[in-house]
Order: structure tokens, then C-alpha cells, then sequence
């Protein structure tokens, strides 16, 4: 059956460490693996913004020996409404996999029901699974494991990282914490789900309204824009609520004395962070984005074995 990568469930914990292995692999030799080889191709759609992800998947997809057909959705008939699953149908006869950042997630299962290949989510508005993998990786780097380590996330706790952390974070073993004002929780679905992948782990999730109780002693602190792709026009105030959330060397000295500090980028400086933490010690976000380029190789090298 055709694996697809839309949530970070989508993988088993001992799966998602086997595709971290294969990452961590892939950067010590980024040129040993070309399954794409002839080219084969890869659609990679976007309908959103991007930087990481865009050149992050089209030169992995170029060292796995591939073609990216790097497309923004609005040219495609997609923007004129032939159906997703009709598009799906018709990529599956060009390209060995569909990478896609898109607005819904019912859009991505519309896309993975119909595509016989594999498909990934570049970003939802539920879920950003392949950043995970990438800020797992940068976890392993620098504190040599993910499994019982502590975990707070500060901010929109519905957004696509606040699920994908929690649920990638407790598939690897992790003690996530979300933190965020009222109005702005996780998903029950996504808390049910992460609490469900706990049992099996031995990692845990919680939602905590105080900032300062979130940050207390936790090994990693990871924050996002309070405003995501899609939210400009909502009309939500969400200045006032969130700057309690922001990280800070204040909030910082909280967290334990190694904790390391990871963002997703794009960073709004002094809003959800300032730039004396995100350009400080503790910071690691230029690895973090590093390794998407890593992560996604393993992830497209994993599916395409499958
Ligand atoms: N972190 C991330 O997905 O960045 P881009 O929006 O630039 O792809
Ligand atoms: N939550 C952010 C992530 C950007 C990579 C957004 O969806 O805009």
C-alpha cells in the first residue's frame, strides 16, 4: 500500500526512527543515495509562502539524483478547479511522489486518496510534519536524544506547529508542553491523538495556560509566529494575549541551563522572540533549518523504499 507522510502520526515511533537514522546518514553523505536517478520526478505544489521548504525539497530531490517540478498551485488547473482528485490521478502517471503546502488538511487526504504514490504535507493548517522531523533531528544533535526529554512550546497553540510538535514530539518519546492563551488550544483531536501515541512511548502531553510553569526546567523551548499563513485578515488581536508567550532571556533562564532554543523560521523579531535569545547560545535555528534539507531526503529515500 502507498505510504503517505500527512500528519506525524503517519508514522510509527519506531518508523519515525528509523527515517531519523536515515537523516542523520544522509548528512554525513549527502550524495551516497539517488534513488531518483534517470530523473524520476517529484511535484512539489505550493499554495503558500516559502522559503526553507521550497529550496530545502527542490535541492534534496536534485542530490537524490531527481527532478523537482516546483509549481505554485494557483497556475495549476487547481486554481481553476479541477478536482484534487482528479489531480491526483494524473500527477501519480508523472512523478514518483506529490509534495504539497497547502490551506486545509482535508485537502491533503483528497490528494493521498487518489494518488498512487506517495504524498507529503509541506505545511497544512493543521500540521507541519516534515519540520518536525528536521527539529527531532536538531534535538538528537545537540542533546543526544529525544526520548524523556522535556519539551515547551510557547504560542498559537492551534497552529500546525503546536499539533506537529506535540504529536511528532510524543512519537519520539518526548515530554511535550503546550503553552498558550486562552482561546488559542490545541485541537481536542490532536491532544486525543497525541495522548493515544503517549501510551504506546512513554512520552506525554500537556496544555499549560502560564508561561513561566511551561518554560520551568524544560530541555527544549520552541515558539512560532503568532500569525500564520492564511490568519493576516482574521481580525484577532493577538498582540496582547501572546506577548506573555514571547521567549525571552527572561523567559529563558527558566528552562534548564542547557536547554536549546528551536524556531521553524520565519522569526518575527520581538514578537514571539527576541533577538537576544534567537541570535544567543541557546539558539539553534540555523541547524534546525539545515536539517530539513536532511529530514526530508531521508523521509522521500524511506517512502520511496516502501
Ligand atoms: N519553516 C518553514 O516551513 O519555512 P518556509 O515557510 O520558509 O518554508
Ligand atoms: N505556523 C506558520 C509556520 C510557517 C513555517 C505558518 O503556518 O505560517
Amino acid at each position: 500500500m502507498t505510504r503517505h507522510f500527512l500528519r506525524d502520526d503517519d508514522l510509527t515511533p519506531d518508523e519515525q526512527a528509523e527515517v531519523l537514522a536515515l537523516a542523520a546518514e544522509v548528512k554525513a553523505a549527502p550524495f551516497a543515495n539517488r534513488p531518483l536517478e534517470g530523473p524520476r520526478g517529484v511535484g512539489v505544489i505550493f499554495d503558500k509562502n516559502s522559503t526553507r521548504t521550497r529550496f530545502s525539497f527542490e535541492m534534496g530531490i536534485a542530490q537524490l539524483g531527481g527532478h523537482a517540478v516546483v509549481v505554485d498551485g494557483t497556475t495549476t488547473q487547481l486554481g481553476r478547479d479541477e478536482t484534487i482528485e482528479d489531480t491526483g490521478r494524473v500527477l501519480s502517471r508523472y512523478v514518483d511522489a506529490i509534495v504539497w503546502r497547502t490551506f486545509g488538511h482535508d485537502r491533503l487526504d483528497a490528494m493521498a486518496s487518489s494518488a498512487t504514490v506517495p504524498v507529503v504535507n509541506a505545511l497544512s493548517d493543521t500540521f507541519h510534519p516534515c519540520q518536525v522531523l528536521a527539529d527531532l533531528q536538531t534535538i538528537i544533535e545537540h542533546r543526544g536524544r529525544t526520548a524523556g526529554l522535556s519539551m515547551t512550546y510557547l504560542g498559537d497553540g492551534a497552529n500546525n506547529m503546536a499539533h506537529s510538535l506535540a504529536l511528532g514530539g510524543v512519537t519520539a518519546g518526548m515530554h511535550v508542553t503546550i503553552s498558550a492563551p486562552n482561546g488559542f488550544e490545541p485541537a481536542p483531536e490532536v491532544v486525543a491523538a497525541t495522548e493515544a501515541r503517549a501510551r504506546e512511548t512513554g512520552g506525554s502531553v500537556r496544555v499549560v495556560t502560564d508561561p513561566h510553569k511551561a518554560a520551568d526546567g524544560a530541555d527544549v523551548l520552541v515558539t512560532d509566529t503568532w500569525t500564520s499563513m492564511g490568519q493576516e485578515t482574521d481580525g484577532k488581536d493577538r498582540h496582547g494575549p501572546f506577548l506573555p508567550y514571547q521567549i525571552n532571556e527572561d523567559l529563558l533562564a527558566r528552562a534548564d541551563a542547557n536547554a536549546i532554543v528551536l524556531h521553524c523560521l520565519p522569526a518575527h523579531r520581538g514578537e514571539e522572540i527576541t533577538d537576544a535569545v534567537i541570535d544567543g547560545p541557546a539558539s539553534v535555528v540555523l541547524d534546525e533549518a539545515e536539517n530539513r534539507l536532511h529530514a526530508q531526503k531521508a523521509l522521500l529515500l524511506w517512502l520511496l523504499r516502501k
